[in-house]
């Protein structure tokens, strides 16, 4: 057989393997998002996402705490307050849950860089992400309190802020008020390119944050759609964007590699709460290998384009990293 071209002579060891990955990645990259609540002393498992929780203030440390020790260095804060009500005033009030939440994680773990989600729909009594004017979200008047919530958030000490609403012209509103406030700093990672998706159905379960009618279809954006993907990602940069995030990750990679053409920003893939939940559900059946599932899933990111990944599964994926199954 003459072949002078053989692929799998660079197969041929796993040392060999490891020296030409074309995919790299590092454990600084990956965000872990956690879900802080009302109240005292409790951690609730959320039902439908097994072995994650939400945590009082008081008790969110032992989580900050695990994650340091396997080097996740990073976590989104998404709040669950006591009380909604029409406008989420929870939201951008300076004692909200996620303020509180804040200013503990940033004295007692100050190792830990801090990320908040701004978005309204765990606020409001309606679940929408947004005020309402009948029955659809106010896209201008809403745009008002998410920057107050993000200056509220950088106060208590967010580091960085996402918001994850789909209004337009909120990264504009959000850091023309940051800059304002003197946080010139903190930087903006918009959840631009974000599908309206039954994959964040778990998610929505954890936070209470259901919409009470109709979907969000009217903001966030129709899967049938890439163009427009890259519209929004374009226009955030353009307003000021710093990180720009595809959301959901599996079955939008496509999404991470062409906005890692048109943009300059590092991108943000998010694997979300259904991406979880489904992966957590089979396993349990015994019918796939968790870990080898959750390290093809990361590495498809990072391969897609991804320079952050955010999942449920990080402390998962740090170990996988230190023992070298990826990276
Ligand atoms: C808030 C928000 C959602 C998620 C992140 N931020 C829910 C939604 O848009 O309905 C989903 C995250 C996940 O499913 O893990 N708007």
């Amino acid at each position: 057989m003459e072949m002078t071209k053989r692929p799998r002579r660079l197969r041929g060891s796993m040392t060999l393997r490891k020296m030409v990955r074309e995919t790299r990645m590092d454990k600084a990259s990956l965000m872990y998002p956690m879900f802080v609540m009302d109240g005292e002393n409790k951690v609730e498992e959320i039902p439908s996402m097994e072995g994650q929780y939400r945590y009082t203030v008081d008790r969110m440390g032992e989580c900050l705490q695990e994650l340091l020790d396997t080097g996740v260095t990073s976590v989104m804060l998404f709040g669950i307050p006591a009380v909604k009500d029409e406008v989420g005033s929870q939201a951008y009030d300076d004692n909200g849950i996620v303020q509180r939440a804040l200013r503990y994680a940033k004295e007692h773990f100050p190792q830990m860089y801090l990320v908040t989600d701004v978005c309204m729909c765990e606020y409001t009594s309606h679940g929408h992400c947004g005020v309402l004017c009948d029955h659809d979200v106010d896209n201008d008047k809403t745009l008002e309190l998410l920057a107050k919530t993000a200056v509220s958030h950088a106060k208590a000490g967010a580091q960085m802020v996402a918001p994850s609403d789909m209004m337009d012209g909120r990264v504009a509103a959000i850091r023309e008020a940051l800059d304002e406030a003197g946080f010139t700093n903190v930087p903006i990672m918009s959840y631009a390119v974000k599908y309206a998706s039954a994959f964040y159905g778990p998610f929505r379960d954890a936070a209470g944050s259901a919409p009470a009618f109709g979907d969000r279809k009217t903001y966030q954006m129709d899967f049938h759609n890439s163009r427009e993907g890259i519209k929004e990602a374009l226009l955030d940069e353009e307003e000021g964007a710093d990180i720009i995030m595809v959301k959901p990750a599996m079955s939008y990679l496509d999404m991470v590699a062409k906005v890692r053409e048109q943009v300059t920003t590092p991108i943000a893939c998010y694997s979300v709460s259904g991406e979880y939940a489904m992966v957590k559900a089979a396993a349990k059946m015994g019918w796939i290998d968790e870990e080898r599932i959750i390290c093809e899933m990361a590495v498809s990111a990072y391969r897609a384009g991804a320079d952050i990944y955010i999942t449920y599964y990080a402390k998962e994926l740090a170990k996988c990293m230190d023992e070298g199954k990826i990276g």
